[in-house]
């Protein structure tokens, strides 16, 4: 069988037991912070097996990408020494959730050895936990295994656990015995020896292993097996030669095709020993396989973190290369031969391919300049040993620090000459880095420190903001300054998002929410004020409308963006990290050269052309996450994806799995501007723009002078001053306050003095003097223009904190409206003229006279923009048992003022044309609500 086939009949065996063929997670896990890599078929059902998750099937196979280097299960340093272990590696794996149990499993597995794959019966050994007597006694009852081939074990073969945390426990395994003659001892099995291995492992997970170390059950039980699918190729191959060779899991043709390529590039033979130089072919074949696979999925080398790991691996092989006479970059041209034999089974490395190569090579170009002098260093250190068999952990932490070499690097460079490194000095110079990194660190980020409130108790938050900006909710706990609702329409930051601001309104008095996050599906609000007595209340939730419109812009236009990138630049090209903000968006995205400056003008054209065509959003909500991958969207590595997604779509231009806001069409962006793109890590670029009033006001700067730049600043400080005066006016500082009162304004323009003059240059002016004077011309230019769009955005946040405070003292005149009100049928009904800015404006006063009323009716009337503005609120009352709308009132008075409206029956708005009529039109109120019915 070839590997193909025997992948192949895995699957096809259990979909013919009831299972969902699923596909591969990511090798790099969807935003579990407990681990690096995936390691295990299991990750992508972890929450399943904790029953916070669920799937709509009980039972799933498939073959899952895994790399085991680090943490719990770490392979590394046996990789290619030996022929069976490797940093990456496919697992065949079955699952049953709360569905069949050890029976199914014990029975199923051996079914398929034996019976599909005929494995020889008399050479396989089972394993259970010393303490599961039913495992045990399965083995006996439901195969036809030899009985002494049951063995039982401890923790530590046979309890599995994910990592330091997470679903856990006892396991059965099945061994193979690859001696010639089959007649391997007990003793070997979980020996460590290449010859008799373990091929399959059946996990009975019923424990949740907690941080701190305790065990607890479950609510079910659960089957997660694993199996080495290299392994059983190897073992494949062994038959085929009857077991006189020494099995190897590179013989299989999963290998082959990398061994061949590397003897082609390296003009050397492999021969299957223990010789360097094969070990060398061997570590090479397989880190390339790591490498492809994890850069394919999103990951780039680094030097934290996962990127860090990867960095260590390219080394390793970069290393090893050397051994086989490789000096030059030459590990990036293994990646073909691996798409062309496994791009079938996963087409990403194929989508990625040009990507993959070209990160793998400058990373072997970058690391070869370093190791030469590094190399040096390290025969200088040797040179000094003076016979000591111990190497310096001061060098070793320099060859780290300076020149990237991983300790194993130095470790292996050592154990080739029999010496080993002081690792205790290492890592007491590591950790003096860390903390000293730590303090920046500390330094630089504010807030993030912040415990929330205890979410575990409450159940999900059910988001409203999808379809609107204000609803009625429940508060169900108070933490000041923390706030749960039972749903709220506060986008929570998630997907680079940021979260929402706005007011929680109780009988009319407004808490400010300064910020939303969410811990698990729980949102939280951060507010201001104390909400404590408001437990179990309802409040209305209103999101702060022009800032959520600014987020959604953004949001769309970096789809836009990531579309238009990946036309330019090419499909290699996906999202490392964004933020969307009001005021700017941030795109980070795996790229490995500088976009040129008619790409970025390219780009910018695109998304403009696509906001021009004001394409319709298509929002598919909650489908099934293989619906959305069959539909092509594209999804970000860095997020978790349950089983039910949203996807968001503009025509066929952009589909991409997201959970954000954006608009209901593109022409809402109004422009695009692209205002920087740099490096934002190695192998990342970072693009930054500004859509509609940001980006306009970026224009007006354009043809300016520097000039007429710092005046314009200046008239701007000036007009922020008298909106600062505005609106402590506006205060009345008993019961209202705002962060933007205590704002230090006078200081403004500080900073703008220094940039106030730019100095001139003169004709005589020498070139070295010249580039300098250029290189400063242009600094100042840009921190002028920033510190313009600064104070741009600043004006706007002083006229929209006022105009909000102009409502909420148009406000209190409301009280003396109804004390004014008239009596119709045995209700109150009030008509009173108000000022207020937009309709936006005029709907909050509309809310909070409905508050005030009690039971009635209210009638306001505005002028906006020189026309006629009406908004009608009901109370729930009189809806319900007299079904008075305000939709109907609204229309009716209306058409005194030359227009029409309507709405909600509690809310409902109009316009007119003719100012004059105001009056009039208020006066008509009484009669027409009396005359309803
Ligand atoms: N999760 C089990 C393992 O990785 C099957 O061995």
């Amino acid at each position: 069988m070839t590997s193909r086939e025997i992948r192949q009949s895995f699957l096809d065996f259990f979909a013919s037991k009831g299972h969902r063929i699923v596909p591969s997670a990511p090798v790099i896990p969807h935003g579990d912070p407990t681990l690096l890599f995936t390691n295990a078929g299991m990750n992508q059902f972890k929450e399943v097996f904790l029953g916070t998750g669920k799937r709509e099937y009980t039972r799933a196979a498939d073959t899952q990408k895994c790399i085991r280097v680090s943490g719990k299960h770490n392979d590394l340093e046996e990789v290619g020494r030996d022929t069976y272990h490797h940093t990456f590696f496919e697992m065949l794996g079955n699952w049953s959730f709360g569905d069949y149990y050890k029976k199914e499993a014990i029975a199923w597995a051996w079914e398929l050895l034996t019976e599909v794959w005929k494995l020889p019966k008399e050479r396989l050994w089972a394993t259970v936990y010393k303490t599961d007597e039913e495992a045990f006694e399965l083995w006996r009852s439901v195969t036809d295994i030899t009985p002494s081939h049951i063995l039982r074990f401890g923790e530590k073969d046979n309890f599995w656990e994910m990592g330091e945390t997470g679903p856990c426990g006892p396991c059965s395994e099945i061994h193979i015995d690859l001696t010639p003659d089959g007649n391997a001892p007990a003793s070997m099995v979980n020996a460590g020896s290449p010859k008799l291995i373990e091929i399959w492992n059946l996990v009975f997970i019923q424990n949740n292993r907690k941080e701190g170390g305790s065990l607890e059950e479950l609510p079910a039980k659960h089957v997660d097996t694993g199996m080495g699918f290299e392994r059983v190729c190897a073992v494949m191959e062994a038959i085929k030669y009857n077991f006189q060779r020494p099995p190897s899991n590179y013989d299989s043709d999963v290998f082959t095709p990398l061994i061949k390529k590397i003897a082609e590039l390296s003009r050397k033979k492999y021969e299957r020993s223990n010789s360097d130089n094969d070990v060398a072919f061997r570590v090479v074949a397989d880190h390339i396989r790591a490498l492809t696979f994890a850069i394919g999925d999103g990951a780039i080398p680094s030097n934290e973190g996962r990127g860090y790991v990867l960095r260590r691996i390219l080394r390793r092989a970069a290393r090893f290369g050397r051994n086989l006479g490789l000096r030059e970059p030459f590990m990036f041209h293994l990646v073909q031969t691996l798409t062309e034999t496994m791009g079938d089974v996963f087409p990403e490395i194929i989508e990625h391919q040009k990507h993959i190569e070209r990160v793998i090579k400058g990373e072997e170009e970058g690391f070869n300049q370093t190791l030469d002098r590094g190399l040096e260093i390290f025969e200088d250190a040797l040179a000094n040993l003076n016979g000591a068999d111990i190497f310096p952990g001061e060098v070793a932490f320099k060859l780290y620090d300076t020149f990237g070499f991983p300790l194993d690097l130095t470790e292996l460079l050592c154990r080739e000459r029999n010496l080993h490194v002081d690792s205790a000095t290492f890592n007491k110079l590591m950790e003096e880095q860390k903390e000293r990194s730590r303090v920046t660190a500390k330094a630089a980020t504010f807030a993030g420190g912040e415990k929330f409130i205890e979410t575990s108790a409450l159940s999900a938050t059910k988001f409203l903001g999808y379809d609107g900006m204000e609803s009625e909710a429940k508060v169900l706990a108070v933490e000041i300054p923390y706030v749960v609702l039972d749903g709220t329409p506060f986008y929570a930051e998630s997907g680079g998002q940021i979260g929402d601001t706005g007011a929680l309104v109780y009988n009319s008095h407004a808490f400010d929410v300064l910020d939303t996050q969410k811990d698990g599906g729980v949102f939280v609000h951060r507010v201001a004020g104390k909400m404590h007595e408001l437990i179990g209340k309802s409040v209305s939730a209103k999101v702060d409308r022009p800032r959520r419109l600014s987020i959604m812009r953004n949001h769309t236009a970096t789809h836009l963006l990531h579309a238009a990138l990946r036309k330019v630049l090419g499909t290699h090209v996906h999202q490392a990290g964004s933020l969307v903000a009001p005021n700017h968006l941030r795109f980070d995205f795996a790229h490995f050269a500088k976009v040129a400056p008619e790409e970025l003008s390219e780009i910018e054209t695109i998304v403009n052309e696509k906001i021009k065509e004001n394409i319709q959003l298509q929002h598919h909500r909650d489908i099934p996450f293989e619906v959305a991958q069959k539909m092509g969207a594209l999804m970000f590595f860095g997020d978790k994806y349950g089983d039910k997604v949203n996807v968001v779509q503009f025509g066929d231009f952009s589909k991409e799995f997201c959970g954000g806001t954006h608009v209901k069409n593109t022409g809402e962006i109004g422009f695009f501007k692209i205002t920087s793109e740099a490096s934002s890590a190695s192998g990342v670029r970072r693009i930054e723009a500004i859509t509609y009033d940001y980006a306009l006001e970026h224009l007006k700067l354009q043809n300016k002078t520097y000039r007429e730049r710092v005046e314009y600043a200046y008239q701007l400080v000036d007009e922020i001053q008298q909106l600062h005066k505005d609106l402590s006016a506006a205060i009345s500082p008993q019961t209202d306050s705002s962060p933007l009162a205590k704002d230090d304004v006078l200081n403004l323009d500080i900073e703008l003095r220094k940039l106030e003059d730019i100095p001139e240059i003169s004709a005589s002016i020498n070139t070295d003097d010249l580039r300098e004077k250029f290189a400063d011309h242009v600094r100042r230019f840009s921190l002028l223009e920033n510190y313009l769009l600064m104070l741009a955005e600043k004006k706007r946040d002083f006229e929209k904190e006022l105009a909000r405070f102009k409502v909420k003292s148009a406000a209190s005149n409301l009280d003396d409206a109804v004390a004014r009100a008239v009596s119709v049928n045995g209700f109150k009904v009030v008509a009173s003229k108000v000022i207020a800015n937009d309709m936006d404006a005029l709907k909050s006063l509309g809310d909070a006279l409905r508050s005030k009323l009690g039971s009635g009716v209210g009638l306001l009337a505005a002028v906006i923009d020189d026309k006629v503005a009406l908004v009608c609120v009901v109370s729930d009352d009189l809806i319900k048992t007299k079904n008075i709308q305000a939709g109907k009132i609204v229309g009716a008075v209306a058409k005194t003022v030359g227009g029409g409206g309507g709405g909600k029956p509690h809310l409902a708005t109009a316009g007119g044309k003719d100012v004059s009529k105001i009056d009039e039109a208020l006066k008509s109120v009484a009669s027409i609500v009396r005359n309803l019915n």
